[in-house]
């Protein structure tokens, strides 16, 4: 059972009674862009965290009423809300980790890259000010494309003489949490049990499941791994499709945001055999970012492990990724160091 859900059941199972965490350290999280799709479920999730004790939630308006929303939950976690640019410093200070959901999602036809145009200043301007209020904080990254968006944080912070690549996470949490759920419903598995590794970055052909590596494993035709492969890749278009122009995923999401901040929590926290996978900055491959299974700990990403071993699908997966990931990192190094 993973501790987000075991902490909403410990919640749920309170019934009225404040719910206590006191062996936890203090944690400060703070959300940028907490009045949003995603901002809204994943600051819920976030105060019935047992890792967090004060909850800053911040965009450009609309917070006040989040906070006072959620703030009514009977968990631990003290929630204030900030709105409006001149406040962000004060929701940044002291922060331990920054999730960064802010910024426009797709609509019906568009891809990730579209959203380059407005999300990239967006999420310049959010870096900096972390880079400014709070160096030392843990940052992920959900705002897309997330495979720009992070050279974009990285380069701000080296700007700002502030840049440590063990504490800046692009959040693909989301790519694993379907390729799971994808995997078990195909193989007729327990979900709960299966674990499917998931590398690379974080849209299309960037996506890369490793089923040869899934556990439990199951034989799979190769037809079925082309389909779950692609399914995978192009969960989020599933999602934007349905919701037909109003958005793209914000539940699934916020729950893969939840399991991911919980995790980065508890490696800071010194638990020991915190395993997930993140887009970080990395020498799995010739590209400098790229996303495979980390270890975390108290600073940070402790460790970063190299794809294992592939068969001759995933080669030819990884192969054909690395043209697209490339030019969206150079794209995102490109506008940071623009004036
Ligand atoms: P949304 O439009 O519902 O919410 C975005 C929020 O960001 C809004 O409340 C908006 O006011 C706020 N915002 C805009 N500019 C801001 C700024 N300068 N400072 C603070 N807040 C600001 O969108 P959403 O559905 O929540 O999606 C947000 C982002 O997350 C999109 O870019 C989307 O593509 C991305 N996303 C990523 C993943 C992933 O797996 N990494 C998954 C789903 C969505
Ligand atoms: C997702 O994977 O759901 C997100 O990246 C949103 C999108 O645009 O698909």
């Amino acid at each position: 059972m993973n501790s987000l859900f075991r902490a909403g059941k410990q919640v749920l199972q309170a019934s009225g009674r404040a719910f206590s965490a006191a062996a936890n350290p203090d944690r400060k999280v703070v959300v940028l862009g907490a009045a949003g799709g995603i901002g809204q479920p994943l600051s819920l999730l976030m105060k019935i965290s047992p890792y967090v004790s004060e909850l800053a939630l911040y965009d450009i308006a609309g917070t006040p009423g989040v906070a006072a929303d959620v703030g009514h939950i009977n968990s631990k976690a003290k929630v204030k809300g900030y709105a409006g640019e001149e406040n962000l410093g004060e929701a940044l200070k002291g922060a331990d980790l920054v999730i960064i959901p802010a910024g426009v999602p797709r609509k019906p036809g568009m891809t990730r890259d579209d959203l380059f145009k407005i999300n990239a200043g967006i999420v310049k301007g959010l870096t900096k000010a972390i880079g400014e209020h709070c160096p030392g904080a843990l940052i992920n990254m959900i705002s897309n494309p997330v495979n720009s968006t992070v050279p974009i944080a990285a380069e701000t912070l080296k700007k700002l003489g502030v840049y440590n690549p063990s504490k800046l996470f692009g959040v693909t949490t989301l790519d694993v949490v379907r390729a799971r759920t994808f995997y078990a419903e195909k193989k007729n598995l327990n979900v709960a049990d299966v674990d499917v590794p998931v590398v690379g970055g974080h849209a299309g052909v960037t996506i890369l499941p490793l089923f040869s590596q899934a556990t439990p494993s199951v034989d799979l035709t190769p037809e079925e791994v082309d389909q779950l492969t692609k399914r995978t890749q192009d969960g989020g278009t599933e999602v934007v499709q349905a919701k037909a122009g109003k958005g793209s995923a914000t539940l699934s999401m916020a729950y893969a945001g939840a399991l991911f901040a919980d995790a980065c929590l508890r490696g800071l926290n010194g638990e020991a055999n915190v395993f997930e996978y993140s887009y970080v900055e990395s020498d799995v491959t010739e590209l400098p970012f790229f996303s495979s299974k980390i270890k975390l700990g108290s600073e940070g990403v402790e460790e970063i492990y190299g794809l294992g071993e592939l068969n001759d699908y995933e080669k030819a997966g990884v192969k054909a990724m690395i043209p697209e990931l490339s030019s969206s990192i150079e794209k995102g190094i490109k506008f940071a160091n623009e004036a």
